[in-house]
């Protein structure tokens, strides 16, 4: 038989940063943290700046990484151009932060960024959005892990360096951070010029 996957989520992730470009942005964003005392949005102990990183000319190189990601999808995905880079931020989650379950309401394109991820930092968590899905779990052979399109919810292990992107409407959330450093991300949204 034919198989078709008609309804897939598509996650794209890329590494496209170097150690001495994080070192850089870090150093950045706790500047930043010192003279602004963030917003509280889905984060739970940590620090949530505002929403207008993309505006600053120090993550400008930031921003032009996101773009060229952007494109890559558009492309990938039929979409007409152009791309809108609406709002960007940094967090910044100490020992025992988090981020609760949520959706980026009124954009298209989501991601984050890994700046730094002292191991066992605290995973993102994707889920299922078939949620009808949910009401009953078959049972699967053990020692065979199933393809993705079987997957009900995903743990990606954050890497500095690393960026992952997914449809705005994801439901997704960030575990708490168990090591004793701090973790630090950035996260984005983008729409389409022609829809705003
Ligand atoms: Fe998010």
């Amino acid at each position: 038989m034919d198989l078709q996957l008609i309804f897939p989520t598509p996650v794209y992730i890329k590494d496209i940063a170097t150690e001495a470009f994080n070192q850089e942005l870090e150093k950045n964003i706790f500047s930043w943290a010192k003279e602004d005392g963030g917003i509280t949005k889905t984060n739970v102990n940590g620090w949530h700046s505002a929403d207008n990183m993309h505006e600053r000319k120090e993550f400008k190189g930031l921003v032009d990484l996101l773009f060229e990601a952007q494109y890559f999808i558009y492309k990938q995905e039929i979409m007409e151009f152009e791309p809108v880079l609406e709002n960007m931020w940094a967090n910044i989650n100490p020992p025992g932060g988090y981020n609760i379950p949520h959706i980026h309401p009124n954009s298209l394109w989501s991601g984050v960024y890994y700046v730094k991820t002292p191991n066992n930092c605290g995973s993102l968590i994707l889920d299922d959005p078939k949620t009808q899905s949910h009401m009953m779990i078959p049972k699967r052979k053990s020692g065979i892990i199933p393809p993705s399109f079987l997957w009900k919810q995903i743990e990606y292990i954050p890497k500095a360096g690393r960026l992952i992107m997914f449809p705005s409407w994801l439901n997704h959330w960030v575990n708490p951070n168990k090591s004793d450093d701090t973790r630090i991300s950035v996260s984005f949204n983008f729409t389409q010029k022609s829809i705003i």
